[in-house]
Protein backbone atom coordinates (compact mmCIF):
# COMPACT_ATOMS: atom_id res chain seq x y z
CA UNK A 1 0.00 0.00 0.00
CA UNK A 2 1.15 3.16 -0.77
CA UNK A 3 2.01 5.66 2.09
CA UNK A 4 -0.16 8.19 4.05
CA UNK A 5 -2.43 9.85 0.89
CA UNK A 6 -3.18 13.09 0.46
CA UNK A 7 -5.45 15.59 2.07
CA UNK A 8 -6.07 15.39 5.93
CA UNK A 9 -5.04 12.75 7.61
CA UNK A 10 -6.35 10.98 10.50
CA UNK A 11 -9.90 11.57 12.27
CA UNK A 12 -10.18 13.03 15.50
CA UNK A 13 -6.13 14.19 15.49
CA UNK A 14 -4.31 10.93 15.37
CA UNK A 15 -1.47 10.15 13.00
CA UNK A 16 1.00 12.29 13.82
CA UNK A 17 3.48 9.62 15.10
CA UNK A 18 1.71 6.37 13.41
CA UNK A 19 1.87 7.56 9.76
CA UNK A 20 5.52 8.25 9.95
CA UNK A 21 6.59 5.18 10.66
CA UNK A 22 6.95 1.84 7.98
CA UNK A 23 7.65 -2.07 8.52
CA UNK A 24 11.58 -0.86 10.26
CA UNK A 25 9.47 -0.24 13.27
CA UNK A 26 9.12 -4.11 13.84
CA UNK A 27 12.86 -4.57 13.80
CA UNK A 28 13.06 -1.96 16.27
CA UNK A 29 11.32 -3.28 18.93
CA UNK A 30 12.79 -6.76 17.94
CA UNK A 31 15.11 -8.64 16.68
CA UNK A 32 13.69 -11.64 16.58
CA UNK A 33 13.27 -14.13 13.90
CA UNK A 34 9.63 -13.85 14.15
CA UNK A 35 10.26 -10.34 13.48
CA UNK A 36 12.16 -11.08 10.65
CA UNK A 37 9.68 -12.64 9.04
CA UNK A 38 7.05 -10.58 9.88
CA UNK A 39 9.08 -7.12 8.71
CA UNK A 40 9.89 -9.63 5.36
CA UNK A 41 5.66 -9.88 5.15
CA UNK A 42 5.29 -6.16 5.94
CA UNK A 43 7.57 -4.90 3.15
CA UNK A 44 6.52 -7.76 0.45
CA UNK A 45 2.72 -7.37 1.08
CA UNK A 46 3.03 -3.53 1.52
CA UNK A 47 0.93 -3.90 4.65
CA UNK A 48 0.78 -0.85 7.13
CA UNK A 49 2.74 -1.20 10.24
CA UNK A 50 -0.45 0.34 11.90
CA UNK A 51 -2.43 -2.55 10.47
CA UNK A 52 0.15 -4.81 11.94
CA UNK A 53 -0.08 -3.27 15.54
CA UNK A 54 -3.84 -3.82 15.39
CA UNK A 55 -3.62 -7.63 15.16
CA UNK A 56 -3.76 -9.52 18.04
CA UNK A 57 -0.83 -11.31 19.48
CA UNK A 58 -2.42 -14.27 18.31
CA UNK A 59 -3.00 -13.25 14.78
CA UNK A 60 0.73 -12.60 14.28
CA UNK A 61 1.65 -15.43 15.99
CA UNK A 62 -0.65 -17.01 13.04
CA UNK A 63 0.84 -14.94 10.15
CA UNK A 64 4.16 -15.90 10.90
CA UNK A 65 4.10 -19.16 12.23
CA UNK A 66 5.93 -17.76 15.52
CA UNK A 67 5.18 -18.84 19.07
CA UNK A 68 2.74 -16.11 20.77
CA UNK A 69 4.94 -14.90 23.75
CA UNK A 70 7.27 -13.62 20.78
CA UNK A 71 4.40 -12.18 19.68
CA UNK A 72 2.94 -10.46 22.12
CA UNK A 73 6.10 -8.61 22.93
CA UNK A 74 6.36 -7.09 19.09
CA UNK A 75 2.67 -6.41 19.04
CA UNK A 76 3.26 -4.86 22.59
CA UNK A 77 6.22 -3.04 21.11
CA UNK A 78 4.62 -1.63 17.92
CA UNK A 79 1.71 -0.35 19.82
CA UNK A 80 4.40 1.31 22.36
CA UNK A 81 6.45 2.24 19.48
CA UNK A 82 3.42 4.08 17.26
CA UNK A 83 1.47 5.53 19.58
CA UNK A 84 -1.53 3.47 19.15
CA UNK A 85 -4.21 4.05 21.90
CA UNK A 86 -5.70 0.54 22.77
CA UNK A 87 -7.87 1.68 25.38
CA UNK A 88 -10.14 4.35 25.00
CA UNK A 89 -11.69 5.50 27.42
CA UNK A 90 -11.27 7.39 31.26
CA UNK A 91 -13.64 9.29 33.73
CA UNK A 92 -16.95 9.17 32.42
CA UNK A 93 -17.29 13.12 32.57
CA UNK A 94 -14.69 13.54 30.37
CA UNK A 95 -15.91 10.48 28.36
CA UNK A 96 -18.95 11.68 27.96
CA UNK A 97 -17.61 15.11 27.22
CA UNK A 98 -15.12 13.51 24.45
CA UNK A 99 -18.56 11.55 22.73
CA UNK A 100 -20.03 14.99 22.90
CA UNK A 101 -17.47 16.70 20.69
CA UNK A 102 -16.90 13.25 18.22
CA UNK A 103 -17.09 13.65 14.37
CA UNK A 104 -21.00 13.49 13.33
CA UNK A 105 -21.58 12.50 9.44
CA UNK A 106 -25.04 13.85 8.66
CA UNK A 107 -26.31 11.57 6.24
CA UNK A 108 -28.62 14.54 4.82
CA UNK A 109 -31.36 12.10 5.08
CA UNK A 110 -33.09 14.78 7.20
CA UNK A 111 -35.41 12.63 8.98
CA UNK A 112 -32.52 10.63 10.83
CA UNK A 113 -29.98 13.43 11.09
CA UNK A 114 -32.94 15.31 12.85
CA UNK A 115 -34.14 12.00 15.14
CA UNK A 116 -31.26 10.04 15.08
CA UNK A 117 -28.30 13.00 15.21
CA UNK A 118 -26.38 11.85 12.03
CA UNK A 119 -23.53 8.84 12.04
CA UNK A 120 -20.93 9.36 14.70
CA UNK A 121 -17.07 8.75 14.25
CA UNK A 122 -15.73 5.77 16.25
CA UNK A 123 -19.28 3.22 16.36
CA UNK A 124 -20.22 1.30 14.10
CA UNK A 125 -23.95 1.76 12.48
CA UNK A 126 -26.10 -1.55 11.02
CA UNK A 127 -28.51 -0.97 8.29
CA UNK A 128 -30.68 -3.85 7.71
CA UNK A 129 -33.68 -4.24 5.53
CA UNK A 130 -35.10 -6.12 2.68
CA UNK A 131 -33.95 -5.70 -0.70
CA UNK A 132 -35.10 -2.42 -2.13
CA UNK A 133 -35.75 -0.68 0.89
CA UNK A 134 -32.41 2.01 0.24
CA UNK A 135 -29.55 0.25 1.94
CA UNK A 136 -27.10 0.64 -0.84
CA UNK A 137 -28.41 4.30 -1.60
CA UNK A 138 -27.29 5.30 2.16
CA UNK A 139 -24.88 3.54 1.99
CA UNK A 140 -23.58 5.43 -0.90
CA UNK A 141 -24.74 8.71 0.22
CA UNK A 142 -22.73 8.50 3.93
CA UNK A 143 -19.69 7.70 1.73
CA UNK A 144 -19.92 10.40 -0.88
CA UNK A 145 -20.85 13.16 2.08
CA UNK A 146 -18.08 11.81 4.18
CA UNK A 147 -15.61 12.22 1.27
CA UNK A 148 -16.89 15.61 0.56
CA UNK A 149 -16.01 17.05 4.18
CA UNK A 150 -13.00 15.32 3.02
CA UNK A 151 -12.95 12.24 5.30
CA UNK A 152 -11.07 9.08 3.41
CA UNK A 153 -13.58 6.37 2.63
CA UNK A 154 -12.98 3.10 1.88
CA UNK A 155 -16.17 1.39 0.47
CA UNK A 156 -16.53 -2.06 0.35
CA UNK A 157 -19.23 -3.81 -2.07
CA UNK A 158 -19.66 -7.21 -1.67
CA UNK A 159 -23.30 -7.37 -3.96
CA UNK A 160 -22.21 -5.78 -7.00
CA UNK A 161 -24.59 -2.95 -5.86
CA UNK A 162 -22.33 0.05 -6.02
CA UNK A 163 -23.80 2.08 -9.14
CA UNK A 164 -20.87 4.62 -10.63
CA UNK A 165 -23.85 6.54 -12.48
CA UNK A 166 -25.84 6.97 -8.57
CA UNK A 167 -23.04 7.57 -6.78
CA UNK A 168 -21.86 10.83 -8.99
CA UNK A 169 -25.19 12.08 -8.91
CA UNK A 170 -25.23 11.77 -5.28
CA UNK A 171 -21.69 13.05 -4.44
CA UNK A 172 -22.51 16.08 -7.02
CA UNK A 173 -25.56 16.70 -4.54
CA UNK A 174 -22.88 16.92 -1.98
CA UNK A 175 -20.49 18.88 -3.54
CA UNK A 176 -23.42 21.42 -4.85
CA UNK A 177 -24.34 21.52 -0.70
CA UNK A 178 -20.91 21.54 0.81
CA UNK A 179 -19.04 23.64 -1.86
CA UNK A 180 -16.68 20.82 -3.01
CA UNK A 181 -14.90 19.94 -5.85
CA UNK A 182 -16.09 16.27 -7.18
CA UNK A 183 -12.96 14.89 -8.26
CA UNK A 184 -11.27 16.08 -5.10
CA UNK A 185 -13.95 14.30 -3.20
CA UNK A 186 -14.03 11.18 -5.59
CA UNK A 187 -10.32 10.88 -5.24
CA UNK A 188 -10.77 10.01 -1.24
CA UNK A 189 -13.15 7.18 -2.02
CA UNK A 190 -12.05 3.85 -2.39
CA UNK A 191 -13.92 0.81 -3.52
CA UNK A 192 -13.47 -2.56 -3.60
CA UNK A 193 -15.13 -6.24 -3.91
CA UNK A 194 -13.97 -9.48 -2.64
CA UNK A 195 -13.58 -12.78 -4.25
CA UNK A 196 -15.20 -14.78 -0.38
CA UNK A 197 -15.08 -13.83 3.44
CA UNK A 198 -11.25 -14.43 3.35
CA UNK A 199 -10.83 -12.12 0.69
CA UNK A 200 -12.85 -9.56 2.87
CA UNK A 201 -10.98 -10.10 6.13
CA UNK A 202 -7.67 -9.83 4.70
CA UNK A 203 -8.84 -6.19 3.31
CA UNK A 204 -10.04 -5.53 6.72
CA UNK A 205 -7.23 -6.89 8.25
CA UNK A 206 -4.11 -5.74 6.54
CA UNK A 207 -4.90 -3.24 3.54
CA UNK A 208 -7.03 -0.59 4.54
CA UNK A 209 -5.11 3.05 4.74
CA UNK A 210 -4.11 3.94 8.24
CA UNK A 211 -6.46 7.02 7.69
CA UNK A 212 -9.79 5.44 6.78
CA UNK A 213 -12.26 7.68 8.26
CA UNK A 214 -15.29 6.17 7.17
CA UNK A 215 -15.36 2.38 6.12
CA UNK A 216 -18.74 1.17 4.40
CA UNK A 217 -19.55 -2.71 3.89
CA UNK A 218 -22.52 -3.20 1.43
CA UNK A 219 -23.92 -6.06 2.57
CA UNK A 220 -21.59 -7.13 5.69
CA UNK A 221 -23.67 -10.44 5.58
CA UNK A 222 -24.09 -11.27 1.89
CA UNK A 223 -20.42 -13.49 1.32
CA UNK A 224 -21.09 -15.35 4.53
CA UNK A 225 -24.39 -16.16 3.62
CA UNK A 226 -23.63 -17.42 0.10
CA UNK A 227 -20.53 -19.46 1.67
CA UNK A 228 -21.11 -20.66 4.72
CA UNK A 229 -24.36 -22.55 3.56
CA UNK A 230 -26.66 -24.87 5.76
CA UNK A 231 -27.04 -25.48 8.83
CA UNK A 232 -24.37 -27.46 9.79
CA UNK A 233 -22.30 -24.60 8.84
CA UNK A 234 -24.08 -21.59 10.91
CA UNK A 235 -21.93 -21.99 14.00
CA UNK A 236 -18.72 -21.17 11.58
CA UNK A 237 -20.27 -18.47 9.46
CA UNK A 238 -21.11 -16.01 12.56
CA UNK A 239 -18.09 -17.04 14.37
CA UNK A 240 -16.25 -15.77 10.50
CA UNK A 241 -19.17 -12.99 10.50
CA UNK A 242 -18.22 -12.45 14.50
CA UNK A 243 -14.13 -11.54 13.60
CA UNK A 244 -15.16 -9.81 10.23
CA UNK A 245 -17.21 -7.16 12.70
CA UNK A 246 -14.49 -7.58 15.13
CA UNK A 247 -12.34 -6.39 13.03
CA UNK A 248 -13.56 -3.07 11.88
CA UNK A 249 -14.40 -2.22 15.22
CA UNK A 250 -10.85 -1.85 16.31
CA UNK A 251 -10.68 0.24 13.40
CA UNK A 252 -13.60 2.14 15.14
CA UNK A 253 -12.07 1.89 18.18
CA UNK A 254 -8.24 2.87 17.74
CA UNK A 255 -8.56 5.30 14.87
CA UNK A 256 -11.67 6.55 15.12
CA UNK A 257 -13.49 5.27 11.96
CA UNK A 258 -17.07 5.31 11.27
CA UNK A 259 -18.16 1.99 9.79
CA UNK A 260 -21.77 1.49 8.22
CA UNK A 261 -22.63 -1.77 7.65
CA UNK A 262 -25.98 -3.18 5.84
CA UNK A 263 -27.19 -6.54 6.21
CA UNK A 264 -30.38 -7.98 4.60
CA UNK A 265 -33.03 -9.73 6.47
CA UNK A 266 -34.62 -13.03 6.93
CA UNK A 267 -37.69 -11.96 5.56
CA UNK A 268 -40.56 -12.65 7.59
CA UNK A 269 -43.87 -11.38 5.57
CA UNK A 270 -45.41 -9.18 8.15
CA UNK A 271 -44.90 -5.48 8.74
CA UNK A 272 -42.82 -3.58 11.64
CA UNK A 273 -41.29 -5.55 13.97
CA UNK A 274 -41.39 -9.33 12.73
CA UNK A 275 -38.44 -9.13 10.45
CA UNK A 276 -34.60 -9.81 11.64
CA UNK A 277 -31.83 -8.91 10.46
CA UNK A 278 -29.65 -11.68 9.15
CA UNK A 279 -26.62 -12.53 11.16
CA UNK A 280 -28.46 -12.56 14.40
CA UNK A 281 -26.69 -11.88 17.78
CA UNK A 282 -23.33 -10.97 16.26
CA UNK A 283 -24.50 -8.19 14.70
CA UNK A 284 -27.26 -7.15 16.92
CA UNK A 285 -24.73 -6.91 19.96
CA UNK A 286 -21.36 -6.06 17.45
CA UNK A 287 -22.97 -2.85 15.95
CA UNK A 288 -23.57 0.12 18.41
CA UNK A 289 -26.81 1.03 16.54
CA UNK A 290 -28.96 -1.36 14.40
CA UNK A 291 -31.65 0.15 12.38
CA UNK A 292 -34.11 -1.71 9.88
CA UNK A 293 -35.11 0.11 6.66
CA UNK A 294 -38.75 -0.83 5.47
CA UNK A 295 -40.45 0.20 2.24
CA UNK A 296 -44.39 -0.54 3.01
CA UNK A 297 -45.05 -0.12 -0.64
CA UNK A 298 -42.80 -0.45 -3.48
CA UNK A 299 -44.70 1.42 -5.87
CA UNK A 300 -43.83 4.53 -3.57
CA UNK A 301 -40.51 6.04 -3.17
CA UNK A 302 -40.58 6.15 0.48
CA UNK A 303 -39.54 4.09 3.57
CA UNK A 304 -39.67 3.83 7.18
CA UNK A 305 -36.33 3.50 9.45
CA UNK A 306 -36.94 1.81 12.74
CA UNK A 307 -34.34 2.52 15.59
CA UNK A 308 -34.32 -1.37 16.20
CA UNK A 309 -31.51 -1.14 18.86
CA UNK A 310 -30.41 2.00 19.42
CA UNK A 311 -29.03 3.41 22.31
CA UNK A 312 -31.24 6.17 23.28
CA UNK A 313 -33.93 6.45 21.00
CA UNK A 314 -37.10 4.66 21.53
CA UNK A 315 -37.76 2.18 18.97
CA UNK A 316 -40.83 3.40 18.98
CA UNK A 317 -39.90 6.21 16.63
CA UNK A 318 -40.16 5.94 13.02
CA UNK A 319 -37.67 8.02 10.86
CA UNK A 320 -39.48 8.34 7.34
CA UNK A 321 -37.46 8.95 4.19
CA UNK A 322 -37.95 9.51 0.33
CA UNK A 323 -35.70 7.45 -2.60
CA UNK A 324 -34.57 10.21 -4.95
CA UNK A 325 -32.58 10.24 -7.91
CA UNK A 326 -29.90 11.75 -6.15
CA UNK A 327 -30.20 9.58 -2.69
CA UNK A 328 -32.25 9.35 0.03
CA UNK A 329 -34.02 12.86 1.65
N1 LIG B 1 -32.67 6.98 -9.64
C1 LIG B 1 -33.62 6.40 -8.91
N2 LIG B 1 -34.78 7.02 -8.68
C2 LIG B 1 -35.73 6.46 -7.97
N3 LIG B 1 -35.61 5.25 -7.41
C3 LIG B 1 -34.49 4.59 -7.58
C4 LIG B 1 -33.43 5.11 -8.32
N4 LIG B 1 -32.44 4.23 -8.32
C5 LIG B 1 -32.86 3.20 -7.57
N5 LIG B 1 -34.10 3.40 -7.15
C6 LIG B 1 -34.89 2.51 -6.34
O1 LIG B 1 -34.47 2.69 -5.00
C7 LIG B 1 -34.63 1.48 -4.29
C8 LIG B 1 -33.52 1.30 -3.32
O2 LIG B 1 -32.42 0.73 -3.92
P1 LIG B 1 -31.17 0.12 -3.12
O3 LIG B 1 -30.49 1.20 -2.39
O4 LIG B 1 -30.39 -0.61 -4.11
O5 LIG B 1 -31.86 -0.85 -2.08
P2 LIG B 1 -31.22 -2.03 -1.22
O6 LIG B 1 -29.76 -1.85 -1.18
O7 LIG B 1 -31.88 -1.89 0.10
O8 LIG B 1 -31.61 -3.30 -1.91
C9 LIG B 1 -34.80 0.38 -5.33
O9 LIG B 1 -36.07 -0.15 -5.19
C10 LIG B 1 -34.63 1.07 -6.66
O10 LIG B 1 -35.57 0.60 -7.57
MG1 LIG C 1 -28.28 -3.12 -1.81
Amino acid sequence: MAGPAPGPVGEEGKGAREGKKGCDAILEVSRSEAARRLYDYCKERGVDVLSIALMTPLEVAELVDADVTVAERIVRGLRELLGLEAIRGGRLREVAARRQQARVLKTRVQDFDERAGGLRFGLIYGFAGEYGTGKSMLAMQAAAYAAAEESRVVYIDTENAFSDALFGRILARACRELNCREEEAADRVELYQVADVYALQLLVRERLPPDAGVIVVDSIIEPFRAQFRGREYLQRRQQELHYTVDLLRRRALTRGALVVLTNQVMSVPELFGTDRPAGGHVLLHNVNALFVMYRPAKTKLEGVMVPWDVPGLSPEVRIRYKIADDGLR
